[in-house]
């Protein structure tokens, strides 16, 4: 019997999910580097940024992707990326014109998913891990409503963070608050049904003046229709927002590169 990773990639059929990576921000905690060149175009290691989440999306056989950029960044994006064909997919182009949250990016989205459900990545996130495309991949297969991705953490505040019961179910989802019901924290990786732009439509701006993904995640919490993953020890999740995660994150790939069997952490293509 083939189980678990064979049997992913084995699987020809792709499924009707479509892609986003949200790769817009004005990335001010990483200037000078950032005042002419988007973060997600900066070098990790040996791939520029955006080349990490879009290898999730395209390793998931997610088969049709639209990059959203700011306006200024997208001609660059464009120039890098192509059209996918390439890598045998399909890239289309958006343009968040203003920072206004990870949620706005379903909004900005929705004609082009025409109905379809959606797996959303920031352009800035970087995953790790054993058998990560296969678990991936069968949580996109297992979607009921939306499933988010938990990492444990040392610093939850800076982040979305997870109230979860002794089962792991989702108890409430609270955006960087003050004091963390725990170290889970939900990282950019997002599935949803076909209900999301709907959803975020609804929402209404934050105290920082964002449409919340962690309140559109909330929704479906209150539907009873939101599953976390957690991601364990084995599996590294890297934030790249300042100048010494930059770097740790360019000394981890290269680490990767070098020492190991890049399957190992499904490193793969791009
Ligand atoms: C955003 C989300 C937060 C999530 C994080 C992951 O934070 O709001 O819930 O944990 O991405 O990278 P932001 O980058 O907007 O501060």
């Amino acid at each position: 019997t083939i189980k678990g990773k064979d049997l992913w990639l084995r699987m020809t059929e792709t499924s009707n999910y479509k892609g986003i990576v949200l790769a817009g921000g004005a990335g001010s905690r990483l200037y000078p580097l950032t005042k002419v060149i988007s973060k997600q175009l900066l070098p990790i290691y040996n791939r520029p940024m955006i080349y990490y989440p879009l290898s999730i999306l395209i390793n998931a056989k997610i088969k049709d992707i639209l990059i959203i950029t700011t306006p200024e960044d997208q001609e660059n994006f464009k120039k890098l990326l192509g059209d996918g064909s390439q890598w045998g997919v399909k890239l289309n182009y958006s343009v968040q014109e203003k920072p206004e949250g990870i949620a706005q990016s379903l909004i900005i989205a929705d004609k082009w998913l025409k109905s379809n459900p959606v797996v959303l990545i920031l352009g800035d996130n970087l995953f790790f891990g054993p058998n990560l495309f296969s678990k991936i991949g069968k949580a996109i297969n297992e979607n009921v409503g939306a499933t988010i991705f938990g990492y444990h953490v040392d610093d939850p505040e800076r982040y979305g963070v997870l109230e979860l019961d002794a089962g792991n179910n989702v108890l409430s989802i609270v955006e960087k608050p003050d004091n963390p019901a725990s170290n889970w924290i939900a990282t950019g990786l997002y599935i949803y049904d076909s209900n999301a732009s709907g959803y975020a439509r609804n929402l209404k701006k934050s105290d920082r003046g964002e449409l919340e993904i962690t309140e559109l995640n909330n929704v479906y919490l209150r539907n009873n229709d939101l599953k976390a993953m957690l991601f364990d020890k084995e599996f590294s999740w890297l934030d790249t927002g300042t100048h010494e995660t930059l770097l740790e994150a360019s000394n981890f790939v290269k680490d990767i590169e070098e020492k190991s069997d890049r399957k190992v952490a499904d490193l793969l293509i791009l």
